[in-house]
């Protein structure tokens, strides 16, 4: 007979609080309900996401003995407190990336979750496209060849004039780093998941287009960041992050060149991974008979049916609650994960800032 579904709990009524529910509904969670900045807003977050419990606040979220996971869906600078709370409340954590603002709070929730013995998740999501799957085991399988290079691109739009304007903007709510935290995080997070290899040095650059916007007023979080990187195997990187990128959405794209092959994968077109040769170049597509194992695993619809964005965070999730009963999951992002994006991030305005070189 199954287990009783698991009860988790949303902090955060907004975008990701949506994602998130429909992901743990999906993987087979019991929503028990949510929790927003406000009462009303509660009120509203559970409206939004179909649960009938409004909790007032964290304490009442917490103190609800049928919550066994807590996710952390609310902005970047809250999830080092809430977090700290729900860990002492005893249960497992989804907290969002950025796991927090700095990396002495990154390293403290990491430390905690241990103590505490808890799974403790962070939604780098994009691990759990089949094709990035697929990329990550040729690479390990030495298919793709010593990596010479690497080229990677996280860019949207959605802050290109001075009027957009968001709380991500704000260093007080969104942390010192704006694009590389909220965006350049996933890509870092997605090039050492796929290669295996970690950036061991970087040089950045940062720009920030509007010296005020809408409503936060004064700015002084970066809206794009050119990173020039090495990794401990000795490939060259160049990453590109920008919110301001006309035309763009969401176009996360790595690129790795071995001395075999190349794969490019792109989240805006998932289901395909692009291998090239110097002759006989192909894209592959998802053909769940074709793929190594671990891709296999999460390729839960025929060839034919899109899996996207939503797909991923729904594995994300099974994968996470799978851990709480006690399952190994391959590549479950956890909290050191969260403190490795920190670290990268803190390095990349550092480095912006004094224009050396920063090893990590
Ligand atoms: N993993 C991913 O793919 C992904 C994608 C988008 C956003 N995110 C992350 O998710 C987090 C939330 O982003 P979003 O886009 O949902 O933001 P949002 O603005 O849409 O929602 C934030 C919500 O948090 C609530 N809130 C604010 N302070 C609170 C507090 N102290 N207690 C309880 N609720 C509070 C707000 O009322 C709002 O409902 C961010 O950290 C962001 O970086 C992750």
């Amino acid at each position: 007979m199954s287990p009783d579904p698991l009860g988790i709990a949303l902090i955060g009524g907004g975008f990701m609080a949506s994602v998130h529910s429909r992901a743990a509904r999906a993987a087979g969670a019991r929503i028990i309900g949510v929790t927003s900045s406000t009462p009303q807003r509660s009120r509203d977050a559970a409206e939004r996401v179909g649960t009938d419990r409004a909790f007032d606040d964290v304490d009442a979220l917490l103190a609800d003995p049928a919550v066994d996971v807590v996710h952390v869906a609310t902005p970047n600078a809250t999830h080092h407190a809430l977090t700290v709370r729900a860990l002492a409340a005893g249960k497992h954590v989804v907290c969002e990336k950025p796991l927090a603002t700095t990396v002495v709070d990154a390293v403290d929730l990491e430390q905690r979750a241990t103590a505490a013995g808890v799974v403790a998740a962070v939604p780098f999501v994009y691990r759990f496209h089949p094709m990035v799957r697929e990329a990550r085991a040729r690479v390990a399988s030495g298919q793709v060849g010593q990596l010479f290079s690497v080229q990677g691109a996280y860019l949207q739009d959605w802050l290109l004039a001075a009027r957009d304007d968001n709380w991500r903007v704000s260093t007080e709510q969104g942390g010192a780093s704006r694009a590389f935290a909220d965006i350049g995080s996933h890509l870092c997070d997605l090039l050492e998941f796929v290669t295996g290899e970690r950036l061991v040095r970087l040089q950045a650059v940062t720009r920030m287009v509007f010296a005020e916007r809408a409503s936060t007023g004064p700015v002084s979080t970066e809206d794009l960041a050119g990173v020039l990187a090495q990794t401990g195997g000795g490939a060259v990187v160049s990453l590109l992050v920008s919110q301001v990128a006309p035309g763009r959405k969401n176009g996360l794209v790595l690129e790795v060149h071995g001395a075999i092959e190349s794969l490019r994968f792109e989240q805006e077109r998932p289901e395909e991974l692009w291998i090239g040769r110097r002759t006989g170049s192909e894209l592959q597509l998802r053909n769940t008979d074709e793929l190594h194992p671990d891709a296999a695993r999460l390729s839960v619809l025929p060839p034919g049916h899109p899996l996207g964005y939503q797909d991923a965070f729904t594995a994300f999730a099974a994968d996470t609650y799978a851990a709480v009963r006690g399952a190994a999951s391959e590549g479950l992002p956890v909290f050191a994960d969260g403190v490795r994006a920190a670290r990268i991030t803190e390095a990349v305005l550092a480095s912006a800032a004094s224009g050396a070189w920063i090893d990590l």
